[in-house]
C-alpha cells in the first residue's frame, strides 16, 4: 500500500487479499486503534486477515516497532542495576515465573517484569498472583522503580507501557487470533522492550499446549524475537522447551501459586525445578552476573524470601488460604500401568472451561478453577486411583471439562521414552 491517507477497510483488504502492508499502514493502523479511530471489529478483521494470510519479517518489525511506540519506554539504567527479565510464549502450567523472579533477585540481578493474563488456553501470570488476597499489578512506573531498588523485582500489568498490546491482547484472546506467530512476536516482545529490561531471555514453548503448531515454527518466532530484541538494543536470546504436557501437576491459577510455593520451599515437580534454574541461569549469564548457584536460593530459603517481600510489596497476603473452586469432580485409572502422554493443549482447555479462563473481554477468572495432575507422564498408576482432580466454583462447567479430558491421556504398559525439557537454545 502507498499514500498518506489511510482507512480500516482498505487495509484490512491489503491483508486479506495477501498484501504486505506499508510502514506508514501499519503506523497508522496500530496508532488509530490504539486511540479508538479504528474500531474493534475492523481490528478483529485485520487480525484475522494476518492470522491467515502472516506478515513477512519487515512488516513483523514495524508492527513492533509501532507497538511500542504506542506508549512511554521505561529505562532503569539511572538506578545502576543489572536489570533482565524473560517471557514465556505461553504454555500450561507454566507458572515459572512466580518462582524464576525472586531466584534471579536473589542472585542479585533486578527484574521489572510487565506481565499479562491469561490468553486462549494458556494462563498468565498476572491471573495467577491475582488468586492471592490483595495482591494488586496495577503499578505505577514511580512504584516500579521503586520496587526495584528496594527488593529488586515488581511484576505488574503493563498498563502505559505498550498500550496497543494491551488492546490487541484482550481482543486476539476473544477473537480466535491468538496462534499467529506476528502476532505472538510483535505482543511478546512491544511489552518486553517498553519494559526497561536491559537483557531478556525468552522461554518459546514446543508442542501441543503451544500457540505454534510445529517446532519449526516455534524455532521462527524464537528467531524471530530474538532479531527483535537485538535489533532494538536488547540482548536476547531463547530457549525453546516441551509444551507436550502441561509443566508441573497443576493447571489453574490459585493451584498454580500453590505449586510455586512447593518449589520456592526447596520442594515440587522436577520440570519446574529444572526450567526455573535453567532459565535462571541464562538471565544471569546475559545479565553479566556470576557468582550465586540459583539452585541453592530454592534450597537455603532465599528465593522464597523474596517472594514473599514481593508478594507484600504490592499488596498479597501470603497468610489467607489460596481460593479453590468448591465443587470438584476427579478422573480415575480405568487400569493399572504406567502414565503416558498428556495433552498439554487439552489440559488447558479444561481449565479454561471450568473458569480458569476467558471467553468474553476483562470477564473476572476463577482463581481456584484448574486441574490437579495425580500421576504425571511416567509414574506408575494403579487401577482406580485418581488421576486428575477438576475444580471449579459453577459444577455446569464440569462436564464440559471433563470431556476436554476425554482421550487426553493414556495409561500405557511401558514407560514411555523420557523427553527433554529443553529442546534448544537460540541465541540468533
Ligand atoms: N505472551 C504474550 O505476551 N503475547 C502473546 O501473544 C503470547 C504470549
Amino acid at each position: 500500500m502507498t499514500g498518506t491517507v489511510f482507512d480500516a477497510p482498505t487495509v484490512i483488504r491489503c491483508k486479506r487479499d495477501g498484501g504486505r502492508l506499508s510502514d506508514a499502514a501499519i503506523d497508522w493502523v496500530i496508532e488509530a486503534y490504539t486511540d479508538g479511530r479504528v474500531a474493534p471489529e475492523q481490528m478483529s478483521a485485520l487480525l484475522m486477515a494476518i492470522f491467515l494470510r502472516g506478515m513477512d519479517r519487515k512488516e513483523i518489525a514495524r508492527w513492533t516497532a509501532a507497538m511500542l511506540a504506542s506508549g512511554p519506554r521505561l529505562d532503569f539504567t539511572d538506578l545502576g542495576l543489572a536489570t533482565v527479565d524473560k517471557h514465556s510464549t505461553g504454555g500450561v502450567g507454566d507458572k515459572i515465573t512466580l518462582p524464576l523472579v525472586p531466584v534471579v533477585t536473589a542472585c542479585g540481578a533486578a527484574v521489572p517484569q510487565a506481565a499479562g493474563r491469561g490468553l486462549g488456553h494458556t494462563g498468565g501470570t498476572l491471573d495467577k498472583l491475582e488468586s492471592i488476597a490483595g495482591f494488586s499489578a496495577e503499578l505505577s512506573n514511580h512504584r516500579v522503580r521503586e520496587q526495584l531498588r528496594d527488593i529488586g523485582a515488581a511484576i505488574f500489568a503493563a498498563g502505559e507501557l505498550a498500550p496497543a498490546d494491551a488492546k490487541l491482547y484482550a481482543l486476539r484472546d476473544v477473537t480466535g487470533t491468538v496462534e499467529s506467530l506476528p502476532l505472538v512476536a510483535s505482543s511478546v516482545m512491544s511489552k518486553k522492550l517498553a519494559e526497561g529490561a536491559a537483557a531478556l531471555v525468552l522461554d518459546v514453548k514446543v508442542g501441543s499446549g503451544a500457540f505454534m503448531n510445529s517446532e519449526a515454527e516455534s524455532r521462527d518466532l524464537a528467531h524471530t524475537m530474538v532479531e527483535l530484541g537485538i535489533a532494538h538494543g536488547v540482548p536476547t536470546r531463547a530457549l525453546l522447551t516441551d509444551m507436550e504436557a502441561p509443566l508441573g501437576a497443576t493447571v489453574g491459577n490459585s493451584l498454580e501459586v500453590e505449586e510455586s510455593l512447593e518449589v520456592l520451599a526447596g520442594g515440587g515437580p522436577p520440570d519446574v525445578v529444572e526450567l526455573t534454574v535453567r532459565l535462571a541461569t541464562e538471565m544471569l549469564d546475559l545479565a553479566g552476573i556470576d557468582g550465586r548457584d540459583p539452585a541453592e536460593t530454592l534450597r537455603d530459603g532465599s528465593a522464597m524470601d523474596r517472594f514473599r517481600r514481593l508478594v507484600a510489596a504490592q499488596g498479597g497476603d501470603l497468610a489467607k488460604p489460596l481460593p479453590i473452586g468448591r465443587h470438584s469432580e476427579t478422573v480415575t485409572a480405568a487400569r493399572g500401568g504406567t502414565m503416558g502422554d498428556i495433552d498439554a493443549m487439552a489440559v488447558g482447555l479444561a481449565a479454561w472451561r471450568l473458569g480458569a479462563g476467558r471467553s468474553r473481554p476483562g470477564a473476572r477468572v476463577q482463581h481456584g478453577a484448574g486441574v490437579r495432575i495425580h500421576r504425571r507422564r511416567g509414574e506408575p498408576v494403579v487401577a482406580g486411583e485418581a488421576l486428575f482432580t477438576l475444580y471449579t466454583d459453577t459444577p455446569d462447567r464440569l462436564p464440559p471439562a471433563m470431556a476436554e479430558l476425554d482421550g487426553a491421556f493414556s495409561v500405557v504398559a511401558d514407560p514411555p521414552p523420557r523427553r527433554p525439557l529443553i529442546i534448544d537454545r537460540i541465541t540468533r
